[in-house]
Order: C-alpha cells, then sequence, then structure tokens
C-alpha cells in the first residue's frame, strides 16, 4: 500500500544535493537542510519511495493532503535516562532558588528505581516515549544508570531494549552509597561482571554503547582515569562509546572521548580552546552533544554553541530527559533555547537535533527513497516556527 502526503509547504530531507540553497533570515546558509519547497512525499511499507516538487509527483494507492504543512525529519533523540521512577521536583524547586546540582540527587532515584517492579517501570518508560513522539521524536536513545546493581542494570536495558535498538549502559553513572568508600571495587565491578553480563549474548544484543559521567566536579561521579579503564573496557567488549563530559566544570571528558573516538560526548557546557580544537580534529567521528535543557533547569551557564559550530565540530542537541537535571523530553524545547541562549540558527539546530544526533547513534536521517518514514509534521508553513513559536505543541511525529 503506498501513500502520497501533498501540500507540505517545506520539506526539509537532510539532504544538501535537494535543496535550493535558500539562506536564512539570519544570513547563514541552511543549505545543509535540503529544504524543498512545494513538495511531495510517497511513503510504502513504512519506508520513503519518492521526494521531490508536488508538480512531479507519482501516482499512489492513498493520498493525504497535509494543508501547507511543513515536514521534517523525526527528530532524533540521542541523550536520555527515561528508565527511572520516583519525583524529584522539590529538588528542580531548590535549585531555582539557588542550590548548586551535584548530582546527588541521582541516589534518590536509584533507590526509587530499584523499589519499582518490572511493570511499573515498564509503564514509566513507555509513558515518556509516547510524550516524545506527541512532540515530533520518532527515534529515541536510552540509557540505564539508576540501578547501579547487576541485576537492575540489566532489568533497565531490558526494558528499555523493548522500546528501542539505541540503548546505552551507564553502570558509571554515578558510584552507589554502598561502594562509597571502595570506588575502585564500583569501578572492577562495572568493568567486570556488569559489562560481561550486558555483553553475553552478543556485544550489543542489550546494549549499543556504553557511557560514563566523567565529573571531577561532583564527589559521586568519574575522575578521567576511572572514566578511561570504563570506556576502554566497553571498547573491548564491542560497544560504541558515548560520554557525559564538562558538565560542572572543566574537565578531562572532551578530550578523552576525542581520544577514544566516541560517537558523542555529551553537555560540553564548560570549554577551553584546546577543548574545542581536540573536538574539530575529531569531527567525523566525535559529536559535541549539547543538552540545553540541562542549563535551563540546573540555573548554568549554556554552552556556546557558535563557537563549536564555527570552529567546524558537528554538533547534536538533545533532551537529556532525566529526573535531575533535565525533566523535559522536549525537542522543540531544546531547539528554542539553542537558538535564543546559544547562539545557532533555527536551520542549525534543527539540523543538530536530526542529521547529526542521528549520526551520533551510526543512523542516517535524510528523507530520501529507501529510508524509513520517521518523519514529523509542524502545524506551520516553515522549520523557523519552532523556535519563532515556543512553547507552543505545533510539531509531532507524522503517522504514515
Ligand atoms: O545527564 N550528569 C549526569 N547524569 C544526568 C543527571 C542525572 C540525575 O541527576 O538524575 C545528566 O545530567
Ligand atoms: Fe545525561
Amino acid at each position: 500500500m503506498s501513500l502520497l502526503l501533498t501540500g507540505i509547504s517545506e520539506l526539509t530531507t537532510n539532504d544538501p544535493a535537494r535543496g535550493d540553497g535558500h539562506r536564512d533570515r539570519a544570513g547563514r546558509g541552511d543549505a545543509m537542510l535540503g529544504i524543498v519547497r512545494d513538495a511531495a512525499l510517497v511513503v510504502a511499507d513504512g519506508e520513503i519511495a519518492w521526494v521531490g516538487p508536488a508538480a512531479e509527483a507519482p501516482d499512489a494507492d492513498e493520498r493525504r493532503d497535509l494543508g501547507g504543512r511543513a515536514v521534517i525529519p523525526g527528530f532524533v533523540d540521542s541523550h536520555t535516562h527515561l528508565v527511572f521512577a520516583g519525583d524529584r521536583s522539590a529538588e528542580f524547586a531548590a535549585r531555582m532558588t539557588g542550590t548548586p546540582y551535584d548530582g546527588g540527587g541521582i541516589a534518590v532515584s536509584v533507590a526509587a528505581t530499584r523499589a519499582a517492579s518490572d511493570d511499573e517501570l515498564r509503564v514509566l518508560v513507555a509513558a515518556r516515549v509516547a510524550e516524545m513522539r506527541a512532540q515530533g521524536t520518532t527515534t529515541v536513545e536510552i540509557k540505564s544508570g539508576y540501578g547501579l546493581t547487576l541485576d537492575d542494570e540489566l532489568r533497565s536495558l531490558r526494558i528499555a531494549r523493548e522500546l528501542t535498538p539505541h540503548t546505552t549502559f551507564l553502570g558509571a553513572h554515578v558510584v552507589p552509597r554502598e561502594y562509597a568508600t571502595d570506588r575502585a571495587a564500583y569501578v572492577d565491578l562495572v568493568t567486570g561482571p556488569m559489562l560481561d553480563a550486558v555483553t553475553a549474548d552478543g556485544p550489543t544484543s542489550l546494549a549499543e554503547s556504553i557511557d560514563v559521567f566523567c565529573e571531577p566536579h561532583s564527589a559521586h561521579a568519574f575522575d578521567g582515569d576511572e572514566a578511561r579503564a570504563i570506556l576502554t573496557a566497553g571498547r573491548d567488549a564491542g560497544l560504541a562509546l558515548r560520554v557525559h563530559g564538562n558538565q560542572l566544570g572543566h574537565g578531562p571528558g572532551v578530550r578523552l572521548a576525542c581520544e577514544l573516538g566516541a560517537r558523542s560526548v555529551d553537555h560540553c557546557t564548560y570549554l577551553d580552546d584546546a577543548d574545542v580544537e581536540a573536538l574539530a580534529g575529531a569531527r567525523g567521528t566525535t559529536v559535541a552533544t549539547l543538552l540545553p535543557g540541562v542549563e535551563f533547569s540546573t540555573r548554568s551557564p549554556y554552552p556556546d554553541a557558535r563557537r563549536l559550530v564555527d570552529a567546524g565540530v558537528d554538533v547534536a542537541l538533545a533532551s537529556d530527559c532525566n529526573p535531575g537535571t533535565c525533566y523535559s523530553s522536549s525537542i522543540p524545547f531544546a531547539i528554542a533555547l539553542a537558538v535564543r541562549e546559544m547562539g545557532m540558527t533555527p536551520a542549525e539546530a534543527l539540523h543538530a537535533a536530526t542529521a547529526v544526533s542521528a549520526r551520533s547513534l551510526g543512523l542516517d536521517r535524510r528523507v530520501a527513497p529507501g529510508q524509513p518514514a520517521e518523519l514529523a509534521v509542524i502545524d506551520a508553513p516553515s522549520h523557523l516556527h519552532l523556535a519563532y513559536r515556543a512553547g507552543v505543541p505545533i510539531v509531532r511525529a507524522l503517522e504514515v
């Protein structure tokens, strides 16, 4: 069964070869979006079968008129921590009146997650994924990291895997309380028995990647040497690498990620010139994933996306949806913050939340024949409205 979608005022393909080289109002090119105006699309069996100007559209079994709306690739949220139970809204309220974030609250979510049944967790995670889809996210990465025992980490990954192939083992989120006086023993547990169990049925049977919260400014997280041990063990076991780096202050995370060829280093809030140089040198391998919902929700300074883009760094945007630093699942919110506070153009922000975040998961998210029909529709004539109409629910996954 094929479906012809017409009435598309603006189609973002992320395929520069298709675009008309249009420049956005900020004067910076948006050629990377590969925009086709007055476009049509044919979808068949969940795949894109044809893309082009409406005037040249072929016939199909069914037609649907989108009434002059914009269509974009579905958002790829490449950094989330959706497997958790419990409530930390009071911690957020305290931060708004000056209490700093230090990672200590993670233990509260760990206790609540361990206490939840499989079915309770399953319902919570599925609701969060549905909430994302209703806001235009069609692909999601989900990390473990609120279990921190072998069984609870495996359970978190299994539940995440029911909803996405893009799962990440974050046993090295923080050192759990029961290991506070013997950090080395916890690193040994993560790099030994936990990693063995995660990869027991094949390297990526439960997790695609391994991640570590590398943060010398938090007593709970891991320093550069511990992070290196965790990442190299993960790489040797066949997992792709991701890093939480330079979130709370300057640290070794970004340079470690670039050195080890991580797919992504996330947060990148505090960077010096050497970090930016390392990221620019790692272009094509390591993506800098910015998570502005975190700065919003922790009252930290926003990362300087303009500096990174101008240096030639691959910049992605994601939500980091988690109970501590950002309980927002909204990519449109992240885009609006990136445009308003971080110096990105609307085009750069959209590209960062689709094409570049996809690349950090090893995916290609161009709207082209043969690609999966993972699309979103905006109740507006162009992608500029994503940031322009901040806070208004105008974008959702396109059901085809
Ligand atoms: O990405 N920084 C580490 N982990 C999460 C926060 C986790 C939490 O506070 O529950 C983050 O910001
Ligand atoms: Fe995170």
